[in-house]
């Protein structure tokens, strides 16, 4: 097995950011496949992956997080790994710099599979997390998102690149999938989306591959997008079909925009969308770098 991350900055429309959030991915995919190189695990590779894209505040998720309605951070982010379907999420967390670590720490803990609000943030800090103030992930360009929203309200829903993922397999045909964002822009005080929750953001089985998913959550959930193109991979459908198969499907059956990425257990990728944008890079040992929008 030759050991393959991919990477999604997040389906959307604004095409102007989307070359510079590929270029986030393309760092991102390769610090997940550094992970693989060392021998470490399709789970560790795709935390790295998604720690860097958390920490680029272009992006939505970690610092520079999509704020809500009354300017906080509410965080969603879940991984799973699919050699046992260990999970773990972390819903409406306040800001703590890495989602993806904290739901790594419900998984690797395995009392229970998903935290939210204030259980989740006491979760965080038994598990040696720190948090940290709101103004050191807030961003000036994640406030200006916010005050656009409630200026032009009735604007597109996938108007801004959403969320971030990763899906990896390893040299021993493990596979992982992670998903983290902030939600959507001036949600809802206690709104929380498709991305913490497993089937719906983030799915994997070493019997089929693994995914992640990108768009609004409301359709998502509805859709159980995540698990739906597993679903696929486990019948032995091509990744790329897989891929373009649930995104077609996703938007006949709930009008749902957005977008995936997904590996099968043969390490090929899957990558689909039907918004304007979705920056992604997928690295590979042996091959070069791909990357696009
Ligand atoms: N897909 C991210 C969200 O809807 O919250």
């Amino acid at each position: 097995m030759t050991p393959v991350v991919a990477v999604h900055g997040g389906a959307g429309g604004r095409i102007f950011d989307a070359p510079e959030a590929a270029g986030v991915c393309e760092r991102a995919s390769a610090a997940g496949l550094n992970i693989l190189r060392g021998g470490g695990s399709a789970l560790g590779a795709v935390q790295r992956a998604i720690e860097v894209m958390e920490d680029d505040p272009l992006l939505n998720a970690g610092t520079g997080a999509a704020l809500n309605e009354d300017g906080r951070l509410e965080l969603d982010a879940s991984i799973m790994e699919g050699s046992d379907l260990g999970a773990g999420g972390v819903a409406a967390l306040s800001p703590f710099r890495n989602p993806i670590a904290i739901a790594r720490a419900v998984l690797e803990d395995g009392a229970h599979v998903l935290y939210a609000g204030a259980g989740a943030d006491s979760f965080a800090r038994e598990m040696g997390f720190e948090p940290v103030r709101l103004t050191e992930m807030r961003t000036r360009r994640s406030i200006q998102r916010l005050l656009a929203r409630q200026r032009d309200g009735a604007s597109e829903p996938d108007d801004d690149l959403d969320t971030v993922g990763a899906v990896a397999v390893d040299r021993f045909g493990r596979t992982a999938a992670g998903t983290s964002t902030g939600g959507t822009v001036g949600q809802r005080p206690g709104r929380i989306g498709d991305s913490p929750l497993i089937g719906s953001g983030t799915y994997a089985d070493d019997e089929a591959g693994a995914c992640s998913t990108t768009g609004l959550g409301e359709a998502i959930i509805r859709e159980c997008l995540a698990f739906r193109a597993v679903a696929l991979l486990r019948l032995g459908v091509p990744a790329t079909e897989a891929s373009s198969a649930t995104i077609s499907r996703f938007k006949s059956r709930v009008g749902g925009r957005g977008g995936l990425i997904l590996v099968n257990g043969a390490g090929e990728v899957g990558i689909a969308k039907n918004t304007d944008a979705m920056p992604y890079a997928v690295s590979q040992l042996g091959h070069e770098l791909i990357s696009g929008f």
